[in-house]
């Protein structure tokens, strides 16, 4: 009898004690593989590198005939092969992806005076702004500095936000909500330099964006046309479906972008709204349930839209940023960017070795209304795959992580 109750009681422990130790310190046991997934995009990138010996040709996505389209290092997405290179240098610790990662850093540098872009976040925060958190090698430092001074520059005062594109379609002093996420390299180089102006741009574009982009239901448009005095012209899109509609990577833009201006800035008034951001693309009735978007909430033919793999990724990394900060109502956020992170990882995304040119994940769209980059891998899709990737073991691997 005795024998048969401590029998009992210990299959009650096995099954039962695993349940209420993850209840008791309130955190999900990992479903995601991140060794495994890195594993494969080392191979992967592996075969990148050998197939891009030239550091002028950088990897950017498939051309419609299915060969590799590389594009050189003025174009906007030049930092993230770099800066992909050392996600897989920090989760591996290999340092044959130190050596690749500084030379494709390296190899953007000379951007670092190009004041004709509002990207120089992603094209030199990416890979040097992550090389120099990874290693503190000085070489990168200046490059930083002096970039973030050239961005600057693209903020005229009577404004009071940073100019996008210097020429599109006559638009006067265009802004696009992306232009949220060269932020975080403003943010880096005020605190690195002490230059207390580059924080007060942040926060002078930022406000503006949250009170000129957004639509009542807290979707945003992608292009805003300002005046002087900082008057809203117009409001357009460039690469959505419609003036009025959701394009899915913007939406996914704005939610990291006042994520990361919560956590540099500890303004309520940014978490709350990159909240509202979530909402609206967690709850939009055309969100499929595998929680990648269709390029744009409103594309006029859903169901039979592409998806956009790259608004995916880039959803997932901020809101396994923004769950941190959102107490309870962080676990919504968790187990959404979980499901995206599952679904990016499984082979309705995730190319299989050897496929795609050799990038990572499959089926993102860069601009359907000019016809350019539609169903197709881009690297930025994978920079923000890797980064979630990371943000969901380090979340794991923090003692005190609670939902
Ligand atoms: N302008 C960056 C993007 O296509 O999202």
């Amino acid at each position: 009898m005795r024998k048969k109750f401590s029998f009992l009681l210990l299959l009650l422990l096995l099954v039962a004690g695993p349940l209420l130790a993850q209840s008791r310190v309130g955190r999900p046991a990992p479903s995601i593989n991140v060794a495994k997934e890195f594993a494969l995009a080392a191979k992967q990138y592996d075969r990148m590198l050998r197939t891009h010996p030239d550091t002028k040709q950088f990897p950017q996505s498939s051309k419609p005939d299915g060969s590799i389209n590389n594009r050189d290092a003025s174009w906007w997405c030049s930092g993230f092969f770099g800066g992909s290179l050392w996600y897989l240098f920090e989760q591996t610790k290999d340092p044959k992806w130190k050596t690749a990662a500084d030379k494709w850093s390296m190899a953007v540098a000379g951007q670092q005076h190009n004041t004709e872009t509002h990207d120089l976040g992603f094209m030199l925060y990416c890979p040097l702004g992550n090389g120099y958190r990874l290693t503190k090698n000085e070489t990168y430092r200046p490059i930083l500095l002096t970039g973030a001074q050239s961005l600057a520059t693209r903020l005229r005062p009577e404004y009071g936000v940073i100019r996008s594109w210097n020429e599109f379609k006559g638009y006067n002093y265009p802004v696009i909500i992306d232009n949220m996420m060269n932020l975080e390299f403003l943010f880096w180089a005020a605190k690195a330099s002490g230059d207390k102006k580059l924080y007060n741009l942040c926060i002078s574009h930022a406000d503006s964006t949250l009170k000129n982009h957004f639509r009542s239901d807290h979707s945003s448009y992608h292009v805003v046309c300002y005046e002087p005095g900082g008057k809203v012209l117009a409001r357009h899109t460039a690469q959505g479906a419609a003036d009025g509609s959701a394009w899915a990577r913007g939406q996914a833009w704005g939610l990291y972008g006042f994520t990361v201006m919560y956590r540099e800035t500890k303004d309520p008034k940014y978490l709350a709204h990159a909240r509202r951001i979530a909402n609206f693309y967690l709850k939009h009735p055309n969100l499929p349930v595998d929680k990648i978007p269709y390029w744009d909430f409103n594309a006029p033919g859903i169901p039979n839209e592409e998806r956009d793999a790259s608004a995916g990724a880039v959803a997932a990394s901020g809101l396994l940023e923004l769950c941190t900060y959102s107490g309870k109502e962080g676990k919504a956020y968790y187990e959404a960017a979980v499901a995206m992170l599952t679904s990016l990882s499984s082979p309705a995304y995730r190319a299989k070795l050897g496929e795609n040119n050799h990038f990572l994940l499959k089926h993102s769209v860069g601009n359907k209304p000019a016809n350019s980059e539609v169903d197709v891998p881009l690297v930025y899709a994978d920079y923000y795959y890797l980064e979630a990737l990371l943000r969901y073991e380090a979340l794991h691997k923090q003692p005190a992580y609670r939902l």
